[in-house]
């Protein structure tokens, strides 16, 4: 039997059962049959979580790319890799076939070593979701670059942060971006950033939106013509199991955004499996994932997972309203869509526009649904399931994060039953832990407690890049020899689970992660201003919105509140990007706080929601006084 590819329930339990019994024997056989090796390993796992350690596959050899590419070339050199689906409906979609993306990743892969790349070294990518984005990605894998794909929605001084983290020597970007009825000025972003980063000496630029722009001479070239004068020849950097495939940052409660370092064999094993089961892909099924690239989500599952398998994925470069709210269902049925996988707070912003957007579309090729990036609320899932699958489409609410690189726990479609809001049993391999508040596992069902991994898996994160320290202290300390998620979780009475949310300062804002210290600093900056608590609550469309407490320096009445509030929210949208500016803004005489100045945000949550009959035990405050004042202000 092989265990590639497991086609009902009990498959599913059987082999799990194998899967953690012996685990090295286990991934041994998926990465035996089903990938292509230049040597294989000599040691299939060793691990240790309190240095923490973990290495899988040790001492094999191989290129990602001549996975996701070349070995496809003989059965599937015709078939469709991507279908780049433009963000205006009525520019032609393009259709790449596994042979022209070999040929454009080899092309690409030579302009990065004409221009002085060589294994090892970091480059930044900056580019909106056109076929670039993908062939760079898998250009800088073909020659052993590092690659560190930065969302093209940050703004310039979040590029600069991240550029300089890592050391990048190029970054790959594009006169601009369309992002539905907008143009958006990327290579100005770009010129802003790169006045702070000294390291970088090539800057490639994409052409997109044909804007004149500014090129600075030595620094910036222009990409296509390199490409056209390139060889399609490039043989694959032979890389161990081991090396780092890529860098991709991610918001902490705390400090500067951590770069979660992925490497090559295990990344490559987990998320082709986990992609072939969770969404049951066949061929020639055709997959999509709106996710973009400059997320980890289309990291392993735009790119790695679904090209190992030989898939044919979707990349969309525009917004679900534009020209309309129907613009997904169009898609759908364009390209007869036969997965989807999109996040909750896309699924309620388009279910608020009603279904008449649904009906004027046949959606019958869908097969599976997918979701991903917060809990799914009951109401948003029943309008998945009863209008866009027709009861008919399993729903996979796949959990996951940056850090985990592939899917953990999830339904696998057609052989796990599902629940609203749960995200079912964990994946093959995984050995989840639920841990009460004194450090013990809980176990057992019917319980809830903060989620763990106990034992490792191949895609997991290796470490933070230039600072190991940080990952252990971050993952690795909170419960002795187990990966902390960061998440609360239950399990209920059958062993299914449902993630109920963060349990640290991480604020999830429409599936985007957001640390409340780094915004909270941001808007200290502001010369007004002398000290601020940012908190969540929830919200209809985007899950949680951001509610922001803040102290002024002058009381403030000679101040224009309303001009203060557009400040704030540019110094947010200039250093962090607009994803992280406030919905609510309160001007307080002060911040509950403990004796030991700790600012007490369970109050300022419950004051955020409303909900102020119970704010529970406030007589560790230092100040009491300033809550009353607090609840007066926000109404
Ligand atoms: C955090 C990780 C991994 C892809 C996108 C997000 C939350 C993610 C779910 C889900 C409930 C979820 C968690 C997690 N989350 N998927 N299906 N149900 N919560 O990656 O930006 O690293 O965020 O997203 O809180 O820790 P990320």
């Amino acid at each position: 039997m092989s265990n590639y590819h497991i086609k009902h329930l009990e498959e599913y339990y059987q082999v799990y059962r194998k899967s953690v019994r012996n685990p090295s024997a286990f991934w041994e056989e998926i990465a035996e049959e089903h990938f292509m090796w230049r040597k294989k390993w000599d040691n299939v796992l060793s691990w240790d979580f309190s240095k923490p350690e973990v290495k899988w596959f040790e001492g094999a050899k191989l290129n990602i790319t001549e996975n996701c590419i070349d070995r496809h070339l003989f059965t599937r050199g015709d078939k469709t890799a991507i279908i780049f689906e433009p963000n205006n409906p009525d520019e032609e979609a393009l259709h790449i076939s596994y042979k022209e993306l070999h040929k454009r990743v080899c092309k690409f892969a030579n302009v990065l070593k004409q221009n002085n790349i060589k294994k090892g070294d970091r480059v930044c990518i900056y580019l909106p979701m056109i076929p670039e984005l993908a062939i760079a990605v898998l250009a800088c894998a073909r020659i052993g670059a590092i690659h560190s794909v930065v969302f093209a929605g940050f703004s310039s001084s979040a590029l600069a942060a991240r550029i300089n983290d890592c050391d990048c020597k190029m970054v790959i970007t594009s006169d601009g971006s369309y992002r539905g009825a907008k143009t958006l000025d990327l290579k100005s972003i770009v010129d802003e950033a790169l006045k702070s980063c000294s390291g970088v000496e090539t800057v490639l630029v994409a052409k997109r939106i044909n804007t004149e722009i500014n090129m600075v001479e030595n620094r910036d070239k222009w990409l296509q013509p390199l490409l056209e004068e390139a060889s399609t020849d490039c043989e694959p950097e032979i890389m161990d199991a081991e090396d780092p495939l890529f860098i991709l940052y991610t918001s902490g409660s705390t400090g500067t955004p951590k770069g979660m370092v992925h490497s090559t064999a295990g990344y490559m094993v987990y998320s082709a499996y986990t992609f072939k089961n969770v969404f049951q892909y066949r061929e020639p099924d055709v997959y999509w994932c709106t996710a973009d690239i400059g997320w980890i989500t289309g990291h392993s599952y735009i790119v790695y997972g679904p090209l190992c398998n030989g898939a044919t994925t979707v990349m969309f470069e525009g917004v679900p309203n534009y020209p309309n709210f129907s613009r997904f269902w169009e898609i759908v049925e364009k390209h007869k869509v036969n997965q989807f996988y999109t996040a909750p707070t896309a699924i309620r912003a388009l279910a608020k526009e009603g279904v008449s957007h649904l009906e004027k579309h046949d959606l019958s090729s869908l097969k599976v649904l997918g979701t991903v990036g917060e809990p799914i609320n009951e109401e948003a899932w029943h309008w998945y399931d009863d209008n866009v699958g027709k009861k008919k489409a399993p729903i996979v609410d796949t959990w996951w994060q940056t850090e985990t690189g592939g899917i953990m726990i999830t339904p696998l479609a057609f052989c796990t039953p599902t629940k609203p809001t749960y995200a079912t049993l964990p994946f093959i391999g995984i050995q989840p832990a639920l841990m009460d508040a004194d450090g013990n596992e809980l176990i057992g069902n019917q319980v809830n407690g903060n989620l763990c991994i106990k034992f490792p898996w191949p895609s997991m994160a290796r470490t933070i890049w230039g600072n190991h320290q940080r990952y252990k202290d971050t993952y690795f300390s909170a419960y002795e020899n187990k990966y902390f998620t960061g998440d609360g979780a239950l399990r209920d009475e059958v062993g299914y689970y449902r993630i109920t949310g963060r349990v640290d300062d991480v604020i999830i804002v429409s599936g985007h992660n957001l640390g409340t210290a780094p915004i909270e600093d941001t808007i200290n900056e502001h010369p007004a201003v002398a000290e601020s608590a940012i908190v969540g609550f929830p919200h209809e469309i985007k899950g949680n919105a951001l509610y922001g407490y803040i102290t002024l320096k002058d009381t403030g009445e000679s101040r224009n509140q309303d001009n203060l509030r557009k400040e704030i929210n540019q110094l947010i949208t200039d250093q962090i990007g607009p994803i992280a500016k406030l919905d609510k803004m309160q001007f307080t005489q002060g911040l509950p706080k403990t004796r030991s100045g700790k600012i007490m945000r369970r109050i300022l949550r419950k004051i955020a929601e409303g909900d102020t009959s119970n704010l529970g035990d406030t007589s560790t405050l230092l100040n009491p006084e300033v809550v009353e004042s607090i609840i007066e202000g926000a109404k």
